[in-house]
């Protein structure tokens, strides 16, 4: 029997804006899976138009139909056969332009930016909103992962509480590279960027503010304000030295790149950091360059969102299923459907760093003479941080000078608190070299 020829609309142009790794992905996947994509969408998605700097250097990533390339931004943006607009160029200065033209010319947009979003979150979806577009971003954070549509979409009807994420894949692939063979963190560094995963500027990844971007993204999206990336309080991975990852693993956890976000109620808890987590916790098993996001919300509980955060195809794969969204939106509406109520961003006030609390791994190198560990546990102790642990170990100083290293984890405690016991600490006659802090987290962590 002939099978029943299914019945689709007309094509879905699309736009695309920068052909690199992401844009090469974005061209292979709509033509790998046109199948699949029309089936599930009812419609064929068609690349209209490749916006690129220079024609002539790009085929470098994918073979394309050089037809379809142009320099020509504006023009590509205008034509009245695309419907969708894909920002694949990076950076905030262009690509804002770029998005908030293509969103005023009525077109829906795709982007994969997170610096845009993270900075201009306010800016760009009202103006989504005032043209009646649809403005969608699953690539931005953690590639491949659906971690916006699980929020979005299936915990619509939850509230989250808490996330910890390990959203940046250089980050990741450096520090789990470091644990399992202690090599040098630059060896590592230049092994990611030949992986394709590390920013074009690594001090983005290494330094934290990728995953703030990021961070500030999810806080966005889960608590319904407006983050200032400014105020997220951001340490890179860089300050981690093995002698960290040692005693990290001694007391039983391993040392992750955390993006975290909490709900207090009135003001949104954010920090990015390195972090002792405990061996157990499903986050310590994430490693290499693969990102997950840990969620706690009121309905569900825990959930745990895994998989590919960089890297052409899953990207790709993300930019792609927001197209298909997308379309979908577009015949729902061309058939009636309502637009949804606009998403209003409530402004909430940030809790300062000094008000979080949570547990202290602190590393001392110290004088080996009688009453070090009393001088150290009576500043902690004045200053309301309690000790959970304590080890001491002789000759095991990362600095020459150090003859004896203490390592104190601490119960929960008030980071301003903290910080100003170190602060006395640092200036005590047998500390020799500065005090190291890596905050700890954990499932049931505040
Ligand atoms: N540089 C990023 C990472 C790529 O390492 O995770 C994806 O945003």
């Amino acid at each position: 029997m002939p099978t029943p020829e299914r019945r689709t609309t007309k094509p879905i142009g699309v736009a695309l804006l920068g052909l690199g790794n992401v844009g090469g992905g974005v061209v292979k996947l709509l033509r790998d899976n046109a199948a699949a994509i029309e089936a599930r969408l009812g419609a064929q998605i068609e690349v209209r138009a490749i916006v690129v700097r220079d024609p002539d250097k790009a085929d470098r990533v994918i073979e394309i139909d050089r037809a379809l390339l142009t320099t020509d931004l504006d023009a590509a943006i205008a034509r009245p056969d695309i419907g969708i607009v894909c920002e694949l160029i990076g950076g905030t200065t262009d690509a804002k332009h770029v998005v908030l033209a293509a969103l005023a010319a009525g077109k829906h947009v795709v982007t994969a930016n997170k610096a845009l979003l993270a900075e201009h979150w306010a800016e760009v979806f009202g103006a989504a909103e005032r043209a009646g577009a649809d403005l969608y971003y699953e690539a931005a954070v953690c590639g491949g992962v659906p971690i916006i549509r699980a929020l979005r979409e299936g915990l619509a009807s939850d509230r989250v509480e808490a996330l910890h994420g390990i959203v940046n894949g250089t980050s990741n692939y450096i520090l789990s590279t470091m644990a399992a063979s202690r090599r040098p963190f630059t060896d590592i560094l230049r092994e990611a960027q030949a992986l394709g995963y590390a920013e074009a500027d690594p001090r983005l990844d290494i330094g934290g503010g990728d995953a703030a971007h990021k961070l500030a993204v999810l806080a966005n999206l889960c608590f319904g304000t407006t983050v200032d990336v400014a105020a997220i309080a951001t340490d890179g991975i860089d300050a981690i030295e093995p002698i960290d990852l040692d005693y990290a693993e001694r007391f039983g956890y391993v040392i992750k790149p955390l993006a975290i976000a909490r709900d207090h109620g009135g003001a949104i808890e954010a920090r990015v950091h390195p972090a002792l987590v405990p061996a157990s916790w499903l986050l310590a098993r994430v490693a290499g360059a693969k990102n997950a996001v840990y969620v706690n919300s009121y309905a569900l509980g825990p959930s745990m969102y895994y998989g590919a955060g960089a890297g052409m195809l899953p990207t790709a794969m993300a930019v792609v299923s927001d197209m298909i969204e997308i379309g979908r939106n577009m015949f729902a509406r061309a058939a009636g459907a309502p637009r949804p109520p606009a998403r209003v961003a409530t402004p909430r006030a940030m809790v300062p760093l000094a008000e979080i609390r949570t547990r202290y791994y602190l590393r001392f190198g110290v004088a080996d003479q009688p009453g070090v560990l009393g001088q150290l546990m009576t500043v902690l102790g004045a200053h309301g941080v309690s000790i959970a642990q304590v080890v001491q170990d002789t000759g095991r100083g990362a600095e020459p000078e150090e003859k004896v290293t203490v390592v104190v984890l601490t119960h929960t405690a008030r980071e301003g608190d903290v910080r100003a016991a170190l602060a006395e600490i640092e200036h005590l006659a047998v500390v020799r070299a500065p005090p190291r802090v890596i905050r700890i987290a954990s499932e049931g962590s505040p």
